[in-house]
């Protein structure tokens, strides 16, 4: 291996079109990011269709805006890396496309690299300590996936438990709706739960544990409980007793109703990592690290909790930075770098696969 191996990164599988150049896996040369977000915003989610064409109009430049960011020549890229899954079949075409042909043309190699595996990666981007990560517990949360994972290392790790229903970014996102709040709702309803004064024990919003040793995820009942918070609980012709009306949605209530969900998100995710931690330990495989990734790892609450998790157990806790939480091409590129290592190359066969394999 080189002792600088640069890496161009490019990530489309969902509403961003990014591209970036990481050095060594951890040194960010540039990191570019074309968002989508005011072409779906009418739509209220994004619509594949219009994705994967504003894709085909952005990669080309974003591209060229990564080069020059990073200032290094095309000639001085040593391997192009895709996020070649899960995502939107149409958008992921447009990345890997891209990255087919830049490799080819520059003859170097081709390295494909699965998203949610990348979002794990990013809080070792910018960060020059070498201290050991693994046996490690992975989290991301992010829009589309809630998952937990048991990693021996970058090309061993092994899912153990997902959401069975809403990510959690999803479930921040239409509670934010119920409570009126405006796009984007996971990051707003983060900092109306921060207001001064808020209860986050006014209402006892319920914390999914599924069975006692589950390690998935389960969000929907929250979201309900927010609902019926707001709107009140639905009469049932059978009861005799109407529901009282909810109180009024006073701007005090609407931050403590934030509060109350911010808490028992975090507390779900906090006890699933409990779980997984002990099981891991009573398999003899302790971790030592904790790689957290996704959107919703900018939430303020849970990156404290995380921290406070990570002490209480000893583990080393690697969270991204605020700029790499959410979708961005630097934690492909610096995926990457990992997977060369261990001679994980693609070739022009490499496909888009819109769902993951673990
Ligand atoms: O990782 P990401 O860009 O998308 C996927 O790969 O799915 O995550 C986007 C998600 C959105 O649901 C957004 O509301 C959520 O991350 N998010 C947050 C915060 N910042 C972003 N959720 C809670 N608190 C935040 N501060
Ligand atoms: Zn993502």
């Amino acid at each position: 291996m080189l002792t600088r191996t640069r890496i161009l990164g490019i990530e489309t599988s969902c509403d961003e079109t990014a591209a970036s150049i990481v050095e060594n896996g951890s040194s960010v040369l540039s990191s570019f990011v074309a968002s989508q977000h005011d072409l779906h915003a009418e739509y209220g989610g994004v619509v594949p269709e219009i994705a994967s064409r504003a894709h085909v109009e952005a990669i080309l430049p974003a591209v060229l805006a990564a080069v020059k960011q990073a200032g290094v020549p095309l000639a001085d890229i040593h391997a192009v890396a895709v996020g070649h899954r899960p995502g939107l079949i149409g958008s992921l075409l447009v990345g890997v496309a891209a990255a087919k042909a830049l490799s080819w043309s520059l003859g170097v190699p081709l390295v494909g690299v699965d998203h949610v595996h990348a979002h794990l990666y990013s809080g070792l981007l910018g960060s020059a300590s070498n201290e050991e990560v693994f046996p490690a517990l992975g989290l991301v949360v992010s829009g589309g996936h809630t998952s937990i994972y048991a990693m021996n290392s970058w090309t061993d790790l092994k899912r153990l438990g997902a959401t069975i229903d809403d990510a959690m970014g999803e479930a921040y996102d239409k509670a934010a709706v119920i409570l009126g709040l405006p796009h984007p709702g996971g990051p707003n309803l983060d900092k109306l739960a921060r207001t001064p004064g808020t209860n986050d024990r006014a209402e006892d919003f319920p914390i999914s544990r599924l069975s006692p040793t589950s390690l998935d995820f389960s969000f929907s009942g929250l979201k309900t409980a927010m609902l019926y918070a707001v709107r009140g609980v639905p009469s049932n012709p059978r009861q005799h007793t109407p529901h009282p009306p909810p109180p009024p949605l006073t701007d005090a209530r609407k931050a403590d109703l934030a509060a109350c969900f911010q808490k028992a998100a975090c507390d779900a995710v906090i006890l699933k990592l409990k779980r997984a931690f002990d099981l891991q330990a009573s398999r003899g495989t302790k971790p030592v690290g904790l790689l957290c990734g996704g959107g919703v790892t900018a939430n303020s609450r849970l990156r404290l909790e995380l921290d406070a998790f990570a002490r209480a157990r000893n583990l080393t806790l690697r969270i991204p930075k605020l700029e790499y939480c959410v979708d961005n091409a630097a934690m492909i590129a610096g995926l990457a770098y990992p997977l060369l290592q261990a001679g994980k190359v693609a070739d022009l066969s490499l496909e888009p696969v819109p769902t993951t394999a673990c």
